[in-house]
């Protein structure tokens, strides 16, 4: 390693947001004339990029930090940043708690980076967590993937979930124009990126802060309006949008997607409880007849799509019934994929404080008892790509099988296929599925003649 260059390493938890933050920031540390360090321990500047959701999130950001704290005794030139939700929702506390620290930084700070560590290298100890107006990044991203990217569209969430700490730690919503968005967009076309997720905490809030209605009285810039402008770009063959947000999730948007083929049948819309008392409290904003006809919706136009969720259990005052019609609505749906946490009480947030409190116990055998249904829907759900011929975009290697490469269907499927990744990385491969399980597909190359005959 050249001793005269610094070297970083970021380490993410959390969501996509989280993700694509990082890849921000590193993109600026890499413009300052940093070099990527795989290995902590050899890095001269650390960034924690943290999450906060769960507890379990927010406790493993301090044992991290605790082991790089007192590397700093012996190296005091390491420098240490905590970025993301755990810094936004901690602020100047955190630097009580963890004083080896030189920044601390949250979540709308990310595009700042390099303004703050120029503070921090005249020798202070900088904390920004004041709200800010999101500025449009002239950096370039330093993206994992090389096949797919994502792209933020609208940062923060207006949102009130009882149980939520992000609108505390994202702050209120800030949509970037579609101008901003088609300009990433096809500079990562242009890059021969295959595949953009669009994102945002709740996406269907796109554009309710910029300016301008139509003669209808609807917001001017909707994401289904985004989705028609944006689905050309050149060179993306692929779009993907998350999350969705059932109060806000319209059949326009559904015949956008059926219509553009671009955009892939795949739809992400967390439901939280499939019951009607709990979701009032959890202050979601729609019954669960409201969700299911959404799904029939989708479905009516596209029977095919794949439908992912994600889902609390044992929220405050949670009864077995109510539990119960978090099962049904499982059941009834067959979920393509379910993202199931346990109810994790959040500083900050209203349901924290109420009494009915579940025990650790009960809710742990929900989260079982929910698992257990969510594998078997989704094998279900898996039986219908049997063989079938599914578009696949390889992304990488099979890290647990190097004859094989992997990818995904365009419904988000992962799916392996024998094959050498330096001949289809980045390439979209007609492959026929032979064995199928609850969350993953395995299949073979099928010839591009073969193909048209099916
Ligand atoms: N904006 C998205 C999700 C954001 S957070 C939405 O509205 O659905 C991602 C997921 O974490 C949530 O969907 C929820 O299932 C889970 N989650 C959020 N807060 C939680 C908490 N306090 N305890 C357990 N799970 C939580
Ligand atoms: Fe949290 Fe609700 Fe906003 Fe999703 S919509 S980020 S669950 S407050
Ligand atoms: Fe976690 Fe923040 Fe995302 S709390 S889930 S990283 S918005």
């Amino acid at each position: 390693m050249n001793t005269s260059t610094r070297h970083y390493h970021i380490t993410t938890f959390g969501c996509q947001m989280n993700k694509a933050d990082s890849e921000r920031m590193a993109g600026i540390l890499e413009n300052m004339g940093f070099e990527w360090s795989e290995d902590p321990n050899q890095a001269d500047l650390i960034l924690y990029n943290t999450c906060t959701i769960r507890d379990n999130a927010e406790q493993k950001v301090y044992s991290y930090l605790g082991r790089q704290a007192k590397r700093k005794h012996q190296q005091p030139n390491l420098t240490l940043v905590v970025a993301g939700c755990v810094a936004q929702q901690e602020g100047e506390s955190l630097l009580r708690r963890v004083p080896e620290l030189d920044l601390v930084m949250g979540p709308q700070h990310a595009n700042r980076l390099q303004d703050l560590l120029q503070q921090v290298f005249d020798g202070n100890q900088v904390v920004a967590t004041e709200p800010v107006h999101i500025m449009e990044d002239i950096t370039k991203p330093r993206r994992d993937s090389k096949v797919t990217a994502w792209v933020n569209v609208i940062y923060g969430c207006n949102e009130r979930c009882s149980y939520c700490v992000v609108p505390n730690v994202r702050g209120v919503e800030q949509s970037r124009t579609p101008a901003a968005i088609r300009a990433e967009m096809e500079e990562i076309g242009r890059q021969d990126y295959k595949e953009i997720t669009l994102l945002g905490q709740n996406i269907d809030a796109y554009g309710r802060d910029l300016p301008g209605v139509t003669p209808e009285g609807r917001h001017k810039h909707t994401l289904t309006d985004l989705l028609y402008y944006v689905h050309d770009v050149p060179g993306i063959e692929r779009i993907r949008f998350a999350t969705s947000h059932p109060r806000y999730f319209t059949e326009r948007l559904i015949k956008a997607c059926a219509e553009l083929p671009k955009v892939c049948e795949h739809f992400h819309i967390p439901f939280q409880s499939g019951d009607n008392e709990v979701l009032k409290r959890m202050a979601r904003g729609y019954t669960h007849e409201k969700y299911r006809r959404i799904i029939d919706k989708i479905r009516e136009y596209m029977p095919d799509a794949a439908i992912s969720a994600d889902a609390i259990v044992g929220f405050p005052g949670e009864t077995e019934a109510q539990f119960e019609n978090t099962l049904k609505l499982v059941e009834d749906i067959g979920f393509d994929q379910l993202n199931t946490a346990a109810y994790s009480p959040r500083p900050g947030t209203p349901a924290a404080l109420w009494d009915e409190q579940l025990s650790e116990e009960v809710k742990s055998d929900r989260l079982q008892r929910l698992n257990h249904l969510v594998a078997i829907k989704a094998a279900e759900r898996s039986q219908r790509y049997m063989g079938r011929i599914e578009e696949v975009l390889v992304e990488d290697q099979n890290p647990k099988d190097k004859t094989q490469v992997m990818g995904r269907t365009q419904g988000n499927r992962l799916t392996f296929f024998t094959g050498d990744i330096n001949e289809l990385k980045g390439k979209l491969v007609q492959v026929k599925i032979t064995e199928v399980r609850a969350f993953s597909l395995t299949g073979e190359v099928v010839e591009a003649r073969e193909a048209l005959l099916v």
